[in-house]
């Protein structure tokens, strides 16, 4: 349930609405492995939390369908996500959602060569409408089944989109450094910051042949990033998902004007000929992430500077409203409000910048892949690319669509596991508190 970015829009017999975005990337394939069809197109189904998605994608890496059914217009009149109402929309979107993707794809069933679900993390009930589709499709169809955690997911789609690039500019110059394009070149030791709702995670990414290794170095302590921009929002009476509403209100406030300051984390004493301080999981202190502590700060300058009335009005004024845009919530927004919500923006993002560049730096990283619907956030982007560039490292993003949940990604996540016959056991199963 996020924010509609980019896309058009299809209807579906039952009248879920669609989110339908679609690569025109072009790739003749080269043979199949493994007994898998010249075209390898896996179909992959994520339902991990409250997005509907279904893709077609071939070979990992050319996008042919990719239709994602947004539950937003249910959860926002709860300023959240409840987990059952989910559980109950993937069940009325599973079937139509697969088709839109088959169709839009231009496959049937039969030309499918494999079936990816993700696994895990994700809330367990909407997780198992997912796993159970696939399953059953899996068998029925005779065709593999590969299980994929999200986390994976999110780091593949920039990856997915790199190879998308490479593959349309055939050797162009684009614009990411060249030695960022085409698959044969994602052998660069790189760091991820994975940053969405429900995760703040840092990862060092190794590609070995097919292969990826993962090794988790950052979290955070409590909140996601994610998260602490949709309470702010939610706090300032502003719509669900959040983080979209704090996005476009910031710049119009002075992101200097309210001095936070994100708290230190904690570790144990630092001993002495020790290399770093770690935190309490063993990560590097500097690596770890504490966003709940920002949250409260807000709701403490909110009561300061007695700003609940203003608040009570615009929760009011935007509750009859249906799908509010900017020029309806900007007039509701004083200078104070938007200075608060600018400088907490600003806050969270120089954290954010300053523990993953210091990670990058750290682990010799040569480029860093930002993905979570938060990398979907402007000034991010803006800031991250900027400091990047000072330091002549390289650094990718998803397109906006594909920041946020989506099934491409855990297509592209799937191929490198199906060609090394990884597949999920008869007796897969959610796992909501899956790591990576
Ligand atoms: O990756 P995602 O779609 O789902 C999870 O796996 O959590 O991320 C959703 C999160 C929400 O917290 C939402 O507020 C945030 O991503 N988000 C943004 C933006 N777009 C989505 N946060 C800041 N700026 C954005 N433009
Ligand atoms: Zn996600």
């Amino acid at each position: 349930m996020k924010m509609i970015s980019s896309g058009g829009f299809l209807q579906s017999p039952d009248k879920c609405r669609l989110r339908n975005f679609v690569s025109e990337g072009g790739d003749a394939g080269s043979g199949g492995a493994g007994g898998l069809s010249a075209r390898g197109l896996v179909l992959a189904i994520e339902t991990s939390c409250d997005e509907t998605a279904a893709a077609v994608v071939e070979r990992g890496r050319r996008t042919l369908s990719n239709v994602v059914s947004s539950q937003v217009a249910i959860h926002e009149r709860y300023g959240g996500v409840v987990p059952e109402l989910a559980s109950r929309e993937h069940l009325r979107n599973i079937v139509p959602v697969v088709h839109a993707a088959l169709k839009e794809a231009a496959v049937s069933f039969a030309d499918l060569d494999a079936v990816a679900v993700t696994e895990g993390p994700g809330l367990a009930g909407a997780l198992l409408v997912g796993i159970s589709y696939a399953k059953a499709l899996s068998f029925a169809l005779g065709k593999p089944l590969v299980a994929v955690n999200h986390l994976e997911g999110h780091i593949h789609a920039v990856l997915l989109e790199q190879q998308e690039r490479a593959l349309r500019d055939c050797g162009a110059p684009a614009a990411l450094p060249s030695r960022f394009e085409g698959e044969t070149r994602l052998d660069i030791k790189s760091l991820a910051l994975v940053v969405s709702g429900g995760h703040t995670h840092l990862y060092q990414v190794c590609r070995k042949g097919a292969h990826f290794d993962y090794s988790n170095i950052g979290r955070t302590l409590d909140d996601a990033a994610g998260e602490a921009f949709d309470k702010v929002a939610k706090l300032l009476g502003l719509g669900y998902p959040g983080g979209p509403w704090i996005d476009a209100l910031a710049p119009h406030g002075d992101p200097a004007a309210v001095p936070f300051s994100l708290a230190q984390i904690k570790s144990k004493p630092h001993r002495r000929g020790d290399e770093e301080p770690e935190g309490p999981s063993g990560h590097r202190q500097d690596f770890l992430f504490s966003f709940s502590g920002i949250k409260t700060a807000v709701l403490r300058y909110v009561q300061l500077h007695a700003m609940e009335p203003a608040i009570r009005l615009r929760r009011e004024a935007l509750a009859a409203i249906s799908q509010p845009r900017l020029s309806d919530v900007l007039p509701l927004c004083d200078a104070q409000t938007l200075d608060l919500i600018a400088s907490f923006q600003r806050t969270v993002i120089n954290d954010l910048k300053r523990k993953t560049f210091a990670a990058a730096r750290a682990i010799g990283a040569e480029c860093i892949l930002v993905s979570g619907g938060v990398a979907a956030n402007r000034e991010l982007r803006a800031s991250f690319t900027h400091e990047a560039d000072a330091r002549a490292l390289a650094i990718a993003f998803p397109s906006p669509a594909l920041s946020t949940d989506n099934a491409a990604m855990i297509a592209a996540a799937a191929w490198p596991k199906l060609i090394a016959a990884q597949l999920a056991h008869p007796s897969l199963t959610a796992r909501p508190s899956l790591s990576l």
